[in-house]
């Protein structure tokens, strides 16, 4: 299967990304992991991006979409990806429509998070995120078995420079301008389901598989 998650900072789509791919034994693309791994490399994409990052900004289409379609064609997506955090503008989903549309492998399933603003600048607040692998953790929701080190890989857990809540209201006012809209381009395709983001991971992990079934049942 072919899925997109969307919705705002902090409504868990990484969380659930990891989740979803482990269960349903998909290849994962989460656009920020592959750019924040860039940038602790410091490869040119990473210098690139970080200046968009930096301030809450969303890094150039061009850039974003050449290097996704890039790894579309890597062996492990061949037979199906979770998409986390693209596309995030019109023309990003267009040339994802394409794309896949060239390789005819069309899209499944289109799952929109949804919170309230406060909710995500809460969660974010006290987000830490593993250096080595980019898991999540939770100083109040999901704390880590040994303060500081990653329960999964034991890499280092650290906060996202753009994590701070100023930083976090100008992320969500970018996503409402320019990404949310978004939903009326897959509603018409008739690929979206919204999901409701609060509750426990395991509640949101089971209505995303319900969403995901209804979609493939054509409900
Ligand atoms: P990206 O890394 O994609 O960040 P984001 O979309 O802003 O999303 P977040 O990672 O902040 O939140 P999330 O929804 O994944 O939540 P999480 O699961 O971590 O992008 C970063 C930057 O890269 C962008 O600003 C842009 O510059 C650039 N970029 C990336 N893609 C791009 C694109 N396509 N185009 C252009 N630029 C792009 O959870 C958050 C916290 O909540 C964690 O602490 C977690 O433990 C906790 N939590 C999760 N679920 C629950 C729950 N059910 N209950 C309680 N707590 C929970």
């Amino acid at each position: 299967m072919r899925i997109v998650l969307f919705g705002p900072p902090g409504a868990g789509k990484g969380t659930q990304a990891h989740r979803l791919a482990d269960r349903m034994d998909l290849a994962l693309i989460a656009t920020g992991d592959i750019f924040r791994a860039n940038v602790a490399n410091d490869t040119d994409l990473g210098r690139e991006a970080k200046a968009y990052m930096s301030k809450g900004e969303l890094v150039p289409d061009d850039v974003v979409v050449r290097m996704v379609l890039e790894r579309l064609d890597e062996e492990d997506v061949h037979h199906g990806f979770i998409l986390d955090g693209f596309p995030r503008t019109l023309p990003q989903a267009q040339a994802l429509e394409n794309a896949l549309a060239e390789r005819n492998r069309p899209l499944d399933a289109v799952l929109k998070f949804v919170i309230p603003d406060e909710v995500a600048v809460k969660r974010l607040a006290g987000r830490r995120t593993c250096r080595r692998c980019q898991r999540t953790y939770n100083v109040e929701f999901k704390p880590p078995r040994v303060e500081g080190v990653c329960d999964v890989c034991g890499g280092e857990l650290h906060q996202r420079e753009d994590d701070s809540e100023e930083m976090v209201r100008h992320r969500l006012e970018v996503y409402h301008q320019d990404t949310e809209p978004l939903d009326f381009y897959f509603w018409e395709r008739g690929l979206l389901r919204q999901v409701e983001a609060e509750g426990t991971e395991d509640q949101v992990t089971e209505r995303a598989l319900k969403a995901i079934s209804d979609l493939a049942e054509g409900d």
